[in-house]
């Protein structure tokens, strides 16, 4: 005779507990940036946030170091091992690379086989249809079951709140690492957008460089990024910090350190920040006249982990004579706006999302 007990019982619950997991959807956000990745999944959130860096044996290609740890050996490794971004200004420049990171970062997050589930990823104005293929196909040969694909300027507008189905045109920009894309959003589409390959890492650059002709000092990119994270300002300051920079002196060899103001750092940004106001601008020009009575209103939003420089939005506002505002949580708009189109997708056709299978 058999008795029903609460033994049983309990693992029957725990079968179909199981089963459910296997059976069930998996919905995947993935945004690929240029500077770090992030990894969302239905019901969890956002379960990885991480530089999109990888560090590889040069003489067998395998993975050595990911992530964080990657980012933190740039500039420091021997010959033996070469450390890399796969993506570059937006779009994956090392394919084989990208795979080794996806496979990797997604088999760290997921508790089942990508095979179920669907998975939603950006394309932005820059891509060409070749390169939107080729990050399909990446996916698609995991093995994943669709592929959706979204403006990322429409996620980051969405994942920083904005009601995508309004008629009141509103002006995102989402300045990323490599990339900064501009649109004027209504009605549930873009009415006009412009991408341009110039992002946070740019700035990097221009701060690095300027730091070797004043000074002779030559700085990592990573201290040139730390120097713009921690110290850089594009409003003119009232009191100008002082900063040490510590690197390689150019004329002799050695080790340098040296003392730089907020108000240098600040001279040699007004220029580099100003591309990012044209494009702005290139897109309030071609922006209907009465989407602009509505960008007056709404004014113009900002997104993505470039926004975060200090003083950008008072500097964006001032050039172009609309009231700008910096969005909550702008690094992680792009992959909350991910994590929001699945609701929406189950619900109606979106015209901003495009389903591959
Ligand atoms: N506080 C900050 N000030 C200035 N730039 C920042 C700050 N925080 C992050 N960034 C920059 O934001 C960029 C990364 O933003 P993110 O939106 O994650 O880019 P991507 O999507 O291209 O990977 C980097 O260039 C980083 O240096
Ligand atoms: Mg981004």
């Amino acid at each position: 005779m058999h008795f029903f007990t609460y033994n049983t019982f309990n693992n029957i619950k725990n079968l179909y507990k199981r089963w459910g997991v296997y059976m069930s959807k998996c919905d995947v956000g993935i945004d690929l940036g240029t500077t770090n990745i992030k990894i969302f999944i239905k019901n969890k959130g956002i379960v990885l946030k991480t530089p999109s860096v990888v560090a590889i044996k040069r003489n067998t290609g395998k993975l050595f170091e990911i992530g964080k740890k990657a980012y933190e050996m740039i500039g420091k490794t021997p010959d033996s091992i070469i450390v890399k971004h796969p993506v570059s200004t937006g779009v994956i420049v090392d394919y084989e690379l990208n795979k080794i990171m996806l496979d990797e970062l997604l088999s760290r997050v997921l508790n089942k086989s990508i095979k179920k589930a669907r998975v939603c990823m950006c394309i932005h104005g820059l891509m060409t249809n070749v390169e939107i293929k080729a990050l399909t196909e990446t996916i698609l040969s995991s093995g994943c079951e669709k592929v959706f694909l979204i403006d990322e300027s429409v996620a980051s507008g969405l994942g920083a709140g904005i009601d995508l189905c309004s008629s009141n045109g509103e002006i995102v920009v989402n300045i990323g690492g490599g990339t900064t894309d501009v649109a004027l959003i209504s009605l549930n589409g873009i009415v006009v957008n412009k991408s341009i390959r110039y992002g946070g890492q740019n700035i990097d650059s221009i701060i690095l460089k300027n730091i070797a002709n004043n000074y002779n000092l030559l700085i990592g990119v990573n201290s040139a990024e730390r120097t713009k994270i921690n110290f850089a300002t594009v409003n003119l300051p009232k009191y100008s910090k002082k900063c040490i920079l510590k690197g390689k002196d150019m004329i002799t060899g050695l080790p340098k350190s040296i003392t730089v103001t907020q108000c240098d750092i600040y001279n040699h940004l007004k220029a580099p920040v100003q591309k990012i106001v044209d494009s702005i601008n290139d897109v309030i020009e071609q922006a209907p006249p009465e989407a602009l009575c509505d960008i007056q209103e709404s004014g113009i939003l900002l997104t993505g982990g470039g926004s975060l420089m200090e003083g950008l939005p008072e500097f964006i506002a001032k050039k172009t004579g609309i009231k700008t505002r910096l969005a909550d949580h702008p690094t992680d708009c792009v992959i909350y706006g991910i994590g929001k189109c699945f609701d929406m997708i189950d619900n109606f056709n979106l015209n901003f999302v495009k389903m591959i299978t």
